[in-house]
């Protein structure tokens, strides 16, 4: 019996120009462990990928990869590559101001800035500076749009963004990160902390905006992995043991240890 019932089509055929994020050989050791073991792995573009593995394994720090976020703690070896746009964006020239404009990440827990919801999804691009109050308003509604939020904060734009509910919260964190108009898109267990409506809701907003992005979301739900995303990437102790299309690892996993895994032989 198939546990994981899906509702989504992945591109089958993967040729370069469809690759969004394109992983070689990346190892990293943070505080003198290594967290991620020589990982290479090619990530479709306008597609979901999911990163799931038991806690420690490895996944948010693979998110954080992609946008350089690791580089942020102190005692830390990066190797390998990461393409994106035949750029390598680990180069020391990369400009990482611009990485994280294109690489939007949002988190487990929806942290909105202690302001109102206009200046929440409007904070990036008021600090790059070079837009009109017109320019900002526009894209602020249409992020706002885009994160399925818009009918309900448009009558209450200048209302401090604590009033929301944790999930409308969580979708004004992927508004904030849509406004950069960003390729990539990175969650990080982004529905672990919601109700499951809120959570549906999310879920559905995902299928919608891989049309225009490629999304990269750790979970730690399989269920979730096999419903919405079209690639499911298992990690195992900073190893990726199996890369494939959601429906083959989730029925025909090729390794014993993702075997294990989604039959929850292991936490
Ligand atoms: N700043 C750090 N210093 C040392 N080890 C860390 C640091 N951050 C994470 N780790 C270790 O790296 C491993 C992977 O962490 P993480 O990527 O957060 O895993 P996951 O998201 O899969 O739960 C864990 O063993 C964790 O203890
Ligand atoms: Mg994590």
């Amino acid at each position: 019996m198939n546990l994981f019932s899906r509702k989504t089509t992945p591109l089958k055929k993967l040729t370069p120009e469809n690759i969004a994020v394109n992983i070689e050989s990346l190892s990293v050791e943070l505080n003198n462990k290594v967290v991620l073991d020589n990982i290479s792995m090619r990530i479709p573009a306008y597609s979901i990928t999911s990163i799931i593995g038991q806690s420690g394994c490895g996944k948010t720090t693979l998110l954080n990869s992609m946008n350089r976020m690791n580089e942020l703690i102190t005692d830390h070896k990066i190797t390998g590559h990461i393409w994106m746009d035949k750029r390598d964006i680990n180069h020391k020239r990369e400009n990482v101001a611009r990485l994280r404009t294109n690489v939007g990440m949002v988190f487990q827990q929806p942290n909105p800035f202690p302001m109102t919801i206009y200046e929440n999804v409007g904070f990036g691009l008021k600090l790059q500076q070079q837009y009109s109050r017109r320019q900002i308003d526009d894209a602020i509604e249409k992020a706002l749009i885009n994160a399925g939020l818009w009918d309900e904060v448009k009558d209450r734009l200048h209302e401090p963004a604590m009033i929301l509910s944790g999930g409308q919260q969580q979708r004004l964190m992927i508004a904030r990160a849509l406004a950069l108009k960003p390729q990539i898109l990175l969650l990080d267990e982004p529905t672990s902390a919601l109700d499951p409506l809120a959570t549906l809701f999310i879920e559905e907003l995902m299928q919608s905006l891989k049309q225009h992005t490629t999304i990269v979301m750790v979970t730690h739900n399989m269920q979730q992995a096999a419903r919405i995303s079209d690639y499911t990437a298992f990690i195992h102790k900073g190893e990726l043991i199996e890369y494939t299309d959601s429906d083959s690892l989730f029925t025909q996993p090729k390794h014993k240890q993702t075997e294990d895994y989604i039959t929850g032989r292991y936490g």
